[in-house]
Order: C-alpha cells, then structure tokens, then sequence
C-alpha cells in the first residue's frame, strides 16, 4: 500500500510556479514563437522587455483557474493561447505606460523606452495588442473576444481617466477606485473569466472568478502605489517616486492629506499640483506619520480577502489554495 502523503502546502509564489512549471515553460515558447516577424525593431523591442522576465502573474491565474476547474492544456491548448494574449495585453500596457509616466526602470533594467525611445515603444505596444487579437480569432470564442476586447478597452479607458486625474489633488478614494479597477483589475477579472469560459463553465462560476481577478487585482494596484513609497528599488526592479515625479494622486498620498497636519497638506497638494520628488523624502514622512500605508494594505488585504471568498464555491484542490496564495502574495510582496 502506497503511504498517504500529506499535500504540500502552497504558499510563496515559487510554490505557485512549482505547480504549473510543465505549463509555464510552454507558455514561455508559445510567447517566443507568437514574437515572430520579419520587423527586426519589433523583435528587438518586444523580445527585450520579455527577456527580462516578469512575474507572469496572470497567465498564471488562467493556467491555475483552468486546473482548479479540471481543465488543463493538455486537453485544451485555448488555456495556454489564452495565458498568452493576457500576458501580451499586459506587456503592451507596460510599452505605453512607461512613456506616458516618464518611467526609466522596469524588470530590473533599463525601460524599453529609455533604451529604444518613446516612438519604437508605442509601436511595439500597438504590434502585441495586435498580435495578441490575431491569438484571440484563433480560439474562435466570440465569448471570449468580447471578455477580451472589452478589457482591453477598458485599460485604455482607466489610462486615460488617470491621465485626467493628474495634477488633481482633490481626487477622491472612489476616483482613485474607478481608476485601478479600469487600468489593472479589469485583466486580472478577464483573465479569469476566460479561463472559466473556455473550461465550459456556466455564468455563476463565471461570476465568482470574475470577482475572484477583480478582488486580486484591486489588491495587486494598492499595493503597487504603496510600494512606490516603500519598496526597495533592487527588490522592486522599478524606481520608487515614479508617481510623484508625475503628480499621481494614489491612495498613499489621498489619505496622507486626509489625515495630515495643515503643513503636510500643503505639502502634498503642492507636489501633486506641480509633480517631481524634490521634496520626496518630506512626503514619505508625512505618509509614514498619517499611517497611509497601513490604511493603503488595509484595503489591499480587504480586496485579497474578498478575492479568496469568491472562490470558497470551487472544489477544494491545490489550485486553487494557489489561487488563494497568489491573492495573499499580492498584498505581502515586496516586487
Ligand atoms: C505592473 O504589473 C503593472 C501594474 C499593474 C502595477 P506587474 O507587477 O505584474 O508586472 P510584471 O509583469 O511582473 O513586470
Ligand atoms: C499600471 O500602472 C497599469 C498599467 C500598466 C495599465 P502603473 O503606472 O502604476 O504601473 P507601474 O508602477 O508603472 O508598473
Ligand atoms: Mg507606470
Ligand atoms: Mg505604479
């Protein structure tokens, strides 16, 4: 008789990887075989921002979900084209984020933009949006084109509502929400919902893993706007201060000027209204002192918890506690 073997818990993202590491390393040659073109630029530039890696956080909730469902690419590779067209969503978004916010580092090195230019990384941009449609016709899903076009405009929209939102020190918490939820959470939301859709499941399931990438992804952008004020820059592979240097009104700064002293007000509003992090090291004093990031994890670990609930209905397995791990690893990572 075989000895029972006790389930190794999951718990760090390495963990995580571990489960579905067969299926990540197809992943990765499926990305590289979807890069081809004959546009020499387009391959330098798109495969230098892949190279340098990534957490590859939602392609893996598409393999994870597709596995807590039963469901794996061995019997359907759309799971795998679907990790995919996620993945090159988010990296097109990484493109024409860094130019819009004036961004240096990412992945640990040098941006895309700083080693290319503003013009070689928004073409590159729009060629893996492209591309990442062209994967879409191919799973022949018009449920699944519409998830997927919908977030990707969605993104667009949540980017260009930010961009409004500059320079505005009176955005309020629920702008702020509005904002996150559009530029961020709404992928995580798709990325789990197809992964859903393409198992066969039917509109509740949907449902709750759609609340499940929503609550995830709302965690994974609080704690994003917390570490800009927190991280460390070796750890983070971005530079800290990147939000202020543009006059981003994030929660960290919304709740410093809510509960500061007149004087840190000021402070604030001052440096939002005119941008850069001049007066860097003050502000993250005064959001230390007002307790801002604490509030900031508070709501990240509300939305993680939220996140877990969704899916308490799935059937117990290792996938999904891995599902519920990454939500954790959303609040408590430190890149
Ligand atoms: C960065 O996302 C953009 C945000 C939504 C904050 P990630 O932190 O998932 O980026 P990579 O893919 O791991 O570099
Ligand atoms: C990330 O916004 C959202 C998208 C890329 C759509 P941020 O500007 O906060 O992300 P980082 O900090 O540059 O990764
Ligand atoms: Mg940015
Ligand atoms: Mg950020």
């Amino acid at each position: 008789m075989q000895p029972a073997t006790t389930p190794v818990p999951v718990r760090s993202l390495d963990d995580v990887r571990e489960l579905v590491a067969g299926e990540l390393t197809q992943l990765d040659q499926l990305i590289e075989s979807s890069l081809r073109t004959d546009v020499a630029l387009v391959s330098d530039v798109s495969r230098y921002i892949v190279a340098a890696g990534g957490k590859r956080l939602r392609p893996l909730i598409v393999l994870l979900v597709a596995r807590a469902l039963g469901h794996s690419t061995e019997s359907d590779s759309r799971q795998l084209q679907a990790a995919a067209i996620i993945e090159f969503i988010h990296t097109a978004t990484l493109l024409h984020d860094d130019v819009v916010d004036g961004s240096a580092l990412r992945r640990g090195r040098d941006t895309a933009n700083a080693v290319f230019g503003n013009q070689a990384s928004v073409l590159v941009g729009d060629f893996l949006y492209s591309r990442a449609f062209q994967m879409m016709v191919s799973i022949d899903d018009m449920r699944v084109m519409r998830i997927l076009a919908d977030a990707t405009n969605t993104i667009a929209a949540g980017e260009v509502m930010q961009l409004m939102n500059v320079h505005e020190p009176d955005t309020t918490e629920d702008a702020y929400r509005q904002v996150i939820y559009r530029k961020t959470a709404k992928l995580f939301e798709a990325g789990a919902e197809i992964a859903g859709l393409i198992a066969g499941r039917g509109e509740d399931t949907l449902a709750a893993l759609g609340q499940y990438g929503r609550e995830l992804g709302m965690a994974f952008q609080l704690i994003d706007d917390a570490l800009d004020y927190s991280a460390r820059t070796d750890e983070l592979g971005k530079n800290l201060g990147d939000d202020l240097a543009e006059g981003k009104p994030t929660l960290p700064l919304i709740h410093a000027m809510r509960e500061g002293s007149e004087a840190e007000r000021a402070l604030i509003r001052g440096a939002i209204e005119s941008g850069g992090i001049d007066r860097l090291p003050e502000i993250v004093a005064a959001i230390e002192s007002t307790g801002a990031l604490e509030y900031t994890r508070a709501r990240a670990q509300e939305a993680a918890d939220a996140a877990a609930v969704a899916i308490g209905n799935l059937p117990p397995s290792v996938h999904r506690d891995a599902l519920i791990a990454l939500a954790e690893f959303s609040v408590t990572r430190r890149f």
